[in-house]
């Protein structure tokens, strides 16, 4: 006896019944699925906890992440060209031109094979029809924190520059003060971490990132959660949404 899992083998996209129904065959609807999903974009704000929560999932559950966020900063650190091209954008709080990212994204895209989580790309359409192209999203997450919130964690933030580990001074300190905890690094404080420049990137996010909460809302595929709380209470619902 074969087992369906997922849509109807009995019906098509009409939902009109196919001559492929076979008695003998068992379906198990939607509801019962629990099937982690594969392919997760992380939307929000600057500081919402994207890197954080993306990080756990990589830890608990295998996922590869993909950060544009710490791939332009390793461009910056190696000075690249696209490093040198990226920096002003990224010094200044404002988006790093779609053509550069895309090109940087899809060689990656490609070459993901697996659970995959995308932290910080897409942000912008452009950039959101370029991954529907080569990918299916699975579930669009986005962390709802408020600026005010958003300021002080971002200001408080101390990073890691060989693993990319995240701190923050008070919420999640490392062990020992100025070391990183995974890989013994000294930490820093990213340049675009000043109040001034967080400034322009909540700006930055709310004209050209926020349309992706309409767009991933009207392919159902985005959850919402309540991004303010302890790290470990944000991930269990982080959790229970990917599930
Ligand atoms: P990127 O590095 O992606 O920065 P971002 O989106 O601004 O996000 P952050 O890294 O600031 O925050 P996060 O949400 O990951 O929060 P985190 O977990 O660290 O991009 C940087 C720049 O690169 C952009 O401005 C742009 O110029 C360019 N760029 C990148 N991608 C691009 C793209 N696709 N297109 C064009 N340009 C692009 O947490 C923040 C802090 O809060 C930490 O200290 C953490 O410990 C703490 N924290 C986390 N969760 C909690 C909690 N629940 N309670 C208290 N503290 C918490």
């Amino acid at each position: 006896m074969k087992a369906y899992i997922g849509d109807s083998p009995w019906t098509d996209a009409s939902g009109m019944r196919t001559a492929e129904c076979r008695p003998s065959t068992v379906y198990i609807p939607e509801p019962t699925r629990r099937t982690m999903k594969s392919t997760i974009v992380l939307l929000g704000p600057p500081g919402s906890g994207k890197g954080t929560q993306g990080e756990k999932l990589c830890s608990e559950f295998g996922y590869v992440k993909l950060s544009t966020g710490d791939m332009l900063r390793e461009a910056v650190k190696n000075q690249t060209e696209l490093g040198k091209k990226a920096k002003t954008y990224m010094d200044a709080g404002a988006l790093v031109p779609n053509d550069l990212i895309i090109g940087l994204m899809k060689e990656k895209m490609a070459a993901a094979n697996g659970k995959v989580i995308l932290d910080g790309f897409p942000r912008t359409l452009e950039q959101a029809d370029a991954l529907g192209e080569q990918m299916d999203v699975d579930i669009a997450l986005n962390l709802d924190v408020a600026d005010e919130e958003l300021i002080k964690r971002i200001t408080m933030r101390r990073s890691c520059p060989s693993c990319n580990a995240v701190y923050h001074l008070v919420h999640n300190p490392p062990k020992k003060d100025g070391i990183c905890d995974k890989c013994g690094s000294e930490l820093y404080q990213r340049d675009d971490d000043t109040e001034a420049t967080v400034l322009n990137r909540l700006r930055t996010y709310r004209e050209k990132t926020m349309p992706l909460v309409g767009y991933y809302y009207a392919k159902k595929k985005l959850v919402t959660i309540d991004g303010v709380g302890s790290i470990d209470e944000i991930y269990e619902k982080v959790k229970k949404a990917i599930q």
